[in-house]
C-alpha cells in the first residue's frame, strides 16, 4: 500500500494505436500514485478503467470556441482529468510552443482546477552549472501572470532534453543539484515547497536510482510507459521501495 504522495507520471505520447491496446495499458498502470496520460482521443475510455490511478492529459488549450482541433482545460476537467503535462520538449520543438504559450496554458489549467506538470530541461548535455543557468532562465520565463498562491500548485518535471527518448538517463548526482536549484527558485518566488519530478529515459533498470532520493518527488516515464511489461515493472520496483 502506497503511503507517500510521490508521483509516477506515465506519458504515453502518441501511443498506442488502438482503444483496445489503450485499455490493456490502462489496466496495467491502474495503481495509486500513478498518473496515466494517454493521447487525448483515448482519455474518456481510459477514464472508465482507472480506479486507483489518476487521469492526466498531455496538453490542453487556454480557450474555448473557434479553435478547430483544440480542447480546453475546462473540457479536460469535465472528462475527469486531474493533471496536465505542459511545455513538454516535444511540444516546444515540434509544435512551436514558447514560454508565452506555456504561461497561458499553466494559468488556464490552474483556473480549471487541473494540476500542471511543467516540463523544463536543458537541450544539450553540459556542466551542471550551465544546466542550472538554462533551467532557471526557462523558469523565469514560464510563470507570467500566475499568482504566488497558484505557483505552489505547479508540479515541475526536470527533463533534460538530451535524455528524452535516448536511453541515456541523467544520473542522480547530476539531477540533484539541478532540482535543488529549481526548488530554491520556486521557494524564493512563491514561498511554497512544490513537487519536482525527474523525466528522461526512465526505465525498469534505472528507476530505483531516483527512488532512493528523498529530494525527488516522482518520475515522468515516456517510452517505457507505453509498454505494458515495462510500465508494470517500473511500478513494481517503485512500490517495493515504498516510493
Ligand atoms: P522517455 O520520455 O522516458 O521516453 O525519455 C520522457 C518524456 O516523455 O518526457
Amino acid at each position: 500500500m502506497k503511503t507517500n504522495n510521490k508521483l509516477i507520471v506515465m506519458n504515453w505520447k502518441c501511443n498506442p494505436r488502438s482503444i483496445a491496446e489503450a485499455r490493456v495499458l490502462a489496466v496495467a498502470s491502474d495503481v495509486r500514485g500513478v498518473v496515466v496520460c494517454p493521447p487525448s482521443v483515448f482519455l474518456c475510455s481510459v477514464a472508465q478503467i482507472l480506479k486507483q490511478a489518476s487521469l492526466g492529459a498531455q496538453n490542453g488549450f487556454w480557450a474555448e470556441g473557434a479553435y478547430t482541433g483544440e480542447y480546453s482545460f475546462g473540457q479536460l476537467k469535465s472528462a475527469g482529468v486531474k493533471y496536465a503535462i505542459i511545455g513538454h520538449s516535444e511540444r516546444r520543438l515540434l509544435f512551436g510552443e514558447n514560454s508565452q504559450i506555456i504561461s497561458k496554458k499553466i494559468a488556464s489549467a490552474l483556473a480549471a482546477g487541473i494540476s500542471p506538470i511543467v516540463c523544463i530541461g536543458e537541450k544539450k548535455r553540459t556542466t551542471v552549472y550551465t544546466a542550472i543557468k538554462a533551467v532557471v532562465t526557462e523558469l523565469n520565463n514560464s510563470f507570467t501572470g500566475i499568482s504566488k498562491d497558484n505557483l505552489g500548485k505547479i508540479i515541475l518535471a526536470y527533463e533534460p532534453i538530451w535524455a528524452i527518448g535516448t536511453g541515456k538517463n541523467a544520473p542522480l548526482d547530476e539531477v540533484l543539484p539541478i532540482i535543488s536549484a529549481m526548488r530554491k527558485y520556486m521557494m524564493d518566488l512563491s514561498n511554497k515547497k512544490i513537487k519536482i519530478i525527474y523525466g528522461g529515459s526512465v526505465s525498469p533498470e534505472n528507476v530505483s536510482s531516483y527512488a532512493v532520493s528523498p529530494f525527488i518527488d516522482g518520475v515522468l516515464v515516456g517510452g517505457a510507459s507505453a509498454n505494458k511489461q515495462k510500465s508494470a515493472a517500473i511500478i513494481e520496483k517503485l512500490h517495493s521501495l515504498n516510493f
